[in-house]
């Protein structure tokens, strides 16, 4: 049995002292023990999320890493300053740093490849455009990133890993994927791992949805067979958090 992941993604919100107050505020509603809850915060807010975390299950997570160890790379984040900090999760691959950053798969394999050298879990983000789904291309894509993602990876650490299946148009636009929609998507990619290693891998890792993800609309999203939980936007910075990782009750 999967045990489900429930991550919040702030994307660029939050100053650091605005940061701690919204930990504050969502540290009693996020508490749930048949889950993992993560707060995926901006790297300034790392190190005080961290803190006001302490003593809770909360686990913080980054937005973002590159995959060199250290030296001349201006503005960026290495693996190892996350780990020192108290990260354990790192968000790979999201749609808006492949769009408006221009981040390939090849990168995000790399930085794959680093987060797991490192102990940090990496949650690979894949998911289609609006076109490409009305294209009928919607699988063939994701089974791309995906192998792309995972090329040089050895099952045993694949294993450990988390996908999030994150469809593009239905990322903050109040349309969610159908569950339909997003089950057949996580299954595809179930299978792809399958292809890829073997079932038992297939059956450790953990994919999440996101697109949309609210308190109305978790409980059944989460059922689904191949839905380990969710990679919330907009809902994981407000009390409705609270509600999407307590969604079974
Ligand atoms: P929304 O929940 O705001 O649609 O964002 C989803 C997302 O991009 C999480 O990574």
């Amino acid at each position: 049995m999967r045990r489900k992941i429930i991550a919040g993604n702030w994307k660029m919100n939050k100053t650091p002292s605005e940061a701690i107050k919204l930990v504050e505020e969502l540290k009693p509603l996020v508490d749930n023990e048949a889950v993992d809850v993560v707060f995926c915060v901006p790297a300034i807010d790392i190190v005080p999320v961290v803190k006001a975390c302490e003593g809770s299950t909360i686990q913080v997570g980054a937005e973002n890493m590159y995959f060199e160890e250290s030296g001349a790379y201006t503005g960026e984040i290495s693996p190892a300053m996350l780990v020192d900090a108290g990260v354990r999760y790192v968000i790979l691959g999201h749609s808006e740093r492949r769009d408006y950053f221009k981040e390939t798969s090849e990168d995000v394999n790399r930085k794959m490849k680093k987060a797991i050298e490192h102990g940090i879990t990496p949650i690979m983000c894949c998911g289609e455009s609006l076109e490409q789904r009305e294209q009928g291309i919607t699988l063939d894509w994701i089974r791309q990133q995906v192998k792309v993602g995972y090329q040089g990876i050895a099952a045993a650490d694949a294993a450990k890993t988390v996908i999030a299946y994150e469809p593009i148009w239905a990322i903050g636009t109040g349309r969610t994927a159908t569950t339909e929609q997003a089950e057949e998507v996580c299954g595809a990619i179930r299978q792809c791992i399958a292809e890829i290693y073997d079932e038992a891998t297939a059956e450790s890792i953990r994919i999440q949805y996101g697109g949309s993800v609210n308190a109305a609309n978790a409980a059944e999203l989460f059922a689904q067979p191949d839905i380990d939980g969710g990679l919330v936007g907009g809902a994981s910075l407000k009390a409705d958090f609270g509600k999407i990782v307590n969604y079974d009750r």
